[in-house]
């Protein structure tokens, strides 16, 4: 009888398996386990799918085949497992001829991307991290786009957990910046939003399904009922009024509107975490499709109408009245901008976030209020606020307590969030849009209360053709000197140094920002870091390669090297999904001993 094919290799005489029980196959795939077990021959991946330790030394009772290094068990003829953070094994055909046993050296599916499909699912459904890792490798090696991967995990976020978290909020973050990540940080990036969203479902309680009210009113009603649920904390009638927007075909910007006006009824909401989540299903659904608006949206409603507003916070009201300056203000806005509807062009931008940084804060406003009568946008105040936030975290005293780095970090997420929906509304209807403008009063009052963080500022390192002569010039070796400096606590003033070396020199800003990501993503970084990194990518997006984009870009590097380093337990199980996929032998040195 003919040998069987090429892709089955010899693994000895099945006389040879009775005596020994057991054979191990080498050669340029994966080790294969064979086990002689009551009479069947079985063939399994040697490698225990937790985290590679040899299962030849395991040990075989009642059909169970029990790894001895953190005792996972595993049914012998299929390979699944009874212990699910560890996985299943994969098995291969096995096949006697002649006295002979031969195995099948490959491990495959017949669709790859829907096995890995699959296999994602259970990760998520029972947040099992190293299962995760894999289904994103083997995804990702079968072909399925990145953008389908993130639909999956953020509609699976989406459902089973009743309204939007911060899973969903870093992997949206992370999405976002896919487009600038080398193909192995994408695979952690993802491997990190996935584990995140996973691990803010555990145990939650599934979203339960609301529908649209069955009449359709008009735009403007629908605005104002939001507006109204909002004010009385009233769930499930905003959820219904959002989601009949949305069956009403209701466009991006006209949502972004009407959620807007509901979400600035309070002031810097959940010290700015409510506005920053509604701005990331925003972006999420841009990922993702609008088709899922339905199920996505409504998702931010539930922290939107809970929300604490700074209206009910001393700091707000003593010794001035900031909510009372903003309400006097808003009042004033659509005269304002009728006045500055003929000026165009405006570029005041930078200036503006200089006075934005004052400490009277009328006088704060009054130089909001001359923008817009010199012409601004909306979206023009949102990104000059987004940098003046900026700066605070770049001129981020040292002598500061670690926890406001995060009072910094939540005015300058928050100023993002509120130029990216401002930009999102646009300009096509400005006199129901002045409402929204509220995002930037409330943001200028919060970066005024801040200011105290700046006092010493730190110095920002650059500027006025500082050259820095001191650090290496290439940026391969600034490279390497910055996350060296994230390996150590406190580097703040050394990773600020590094940055303006890297682009003073006029090196490319997008490996800067990679490197930035990397140095995230091999953290366990916290809730902050990701939305830090991204809402400094975002804003150095807007002002690209200038004095303000490096103020940006040494914010970011400022935060993250003030938060690092962590343990990198995330890493290393990313690190083992992407070595046991790839076929290595991870303890080959303590099978062979
Ligand atoms: S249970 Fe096998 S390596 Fe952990």
């Amino acid at each position: 009888m003919d040998a069987p094919s090429k892709e089955f290799a010899l693994a000895g005489t099945l006389e040879e398996l009775k005596i020994k029980g057991q054979l191990i196959v080498h050669g340029g795939h994966r080790p294969i386990l064979v086990i002689y077990d009551r009479g069947r021959v079985f063939a399994l991946d040697n490698r225990c799918p937790h985290m590679g330790f040899p299962l030849e030394r395991g040990s075989v009772e009642d059909g169970i085949l029990t790894c001895h290094w953190h005792h996972a068990r595993f049914d012998l003829e299929s390979g699944c497992t009874f212990d699910l953070w560890a996985d299943d094994v994969p098995i291969c055909p096995v096949e006697v001829r002649n006295g002979d046993v031969w195995v099948k050296t490959t491990f495959t599916h017949a669709d790859l991307a829907a096995h890995w499909h699959q296999r994602l699912a259970n990760g998520l459904a029972h947040d099992l991290g190293l299962v995760i890792a894999k289904a994103m490798h083997g995804q990702l090696v079968a072909g399925v786009p990145q953008a389908e991967v993130v639909r999956e995990v953020a509609l699976f976020g989406a459902q089973n957990r009743d309204g939007w978290g911060v899973g969903l909020t870093i992997l949206t973050a992370l999405a976002n910046i896919l487009p600038v990540l080398p193909e192995e940080e994408a695979y952690l990036a993802l491997f990190h939003g996935a584990r995140r969203v996973a691990a803010d479902c555990a145990g939650e309680a599934p979203r339960r399904e609301r529908a649209p009210l069955g009449s359709r009113p008009d735009p403007a009603a629908l605005k104002r009922w939001l507006r109204r649920w909002t004010n009385v904390r009233h769930r499930e009638a905003a959820e219904r009024t959002l989601l009949t927007a949305i069956a009403a075909g209701f466009s991006p910007a006209e949502l972004a509107d009407a959620l807007f006006a509901a979400e600035t009824e309070r002031a810097f909401a959940d010290t700015g975490h409510s506005l920053d989540f509604i701005n990331k299903a925003f972006e999420c659904l841009d990922l993702v499709g609008w088709q899922h608006a339905a199920a996505l949206l409504p998702t931010v409603v539930g922290q939107m109408v809970a929300a604490r507003g700074a209206e009910e916070s001393t700091a707000w009201r003593q010794p001035v009245d900031l909510v009372a300056l903003c309400e006097e203000s808003t009042s004033e806005l659509a005269d304002l901008f009728a006045a500055g509807r003929g000026s165009r062009d405006w570029s005041g931008h930078a200036a503006l976030a200089q006075e934005l940084l004052g400490d009277d804060p009328a006088r704060i406003v009054d130089a909001l209020k001359e923008a817009i009568r010199a012409g601004a946008a909306p979206a023009d105040l949102g990104q000059s606020l987004a940098y003046a936030a900026a700066l605070r975290v770049a001129r981020f005293g040292n002598a500061n307590e670690h926890a406001d780095w995060e009072t910094a970090h939540h005015v300058f997420t928050y100023a993002n969030a509120v130029h990216q929906m401002l930009t999102r509304i646009g300009t096509a209807n400005i006199d129901t849009h002045v409402t929204a403008v509220r995002g930037v009063l409330h943001g200028a009052m919060a970066l005024y209360l801040a200011r105290y963080l700046n006092v010493p500022p730190a110095r920002i390192p650059g500027d006025g053709g500082e050259q820095l002569d001191d650090l290496p010039a290439d940026p391969e070796t600034i490279g390497a000197a910055l996350l060296d400096a994230f390996d150590r606590q406190r580097q703040v003033d050394l990773a600020a140094r590094l940055v303006a070396r890297h682009l003073t020199l006029g090196h490319s800003p997008q490996a800067l920002i990679a490197t930035l990501a990397h140095a995230v993503l091999r953290e366990d970084a916290g809730f902050h870091a990701y939305q830090m990194l991204e809402a400094g990518v975002r804003q150095f997006g807007a002002w690209g390669d200038t004095d303000e984009g490096r103020h940006i870009l040494i914010a970011v590097a400022r935060y993250l090297a003030a938060h690092s380093p962590t343990e990198r337990a995330s890493l290393q199980t990313a690190d083992i999904a992407r070595r046991l996929m790839r076929g290595g032998e991870l303890h080959q040195e303590a099978g062979s001993s």
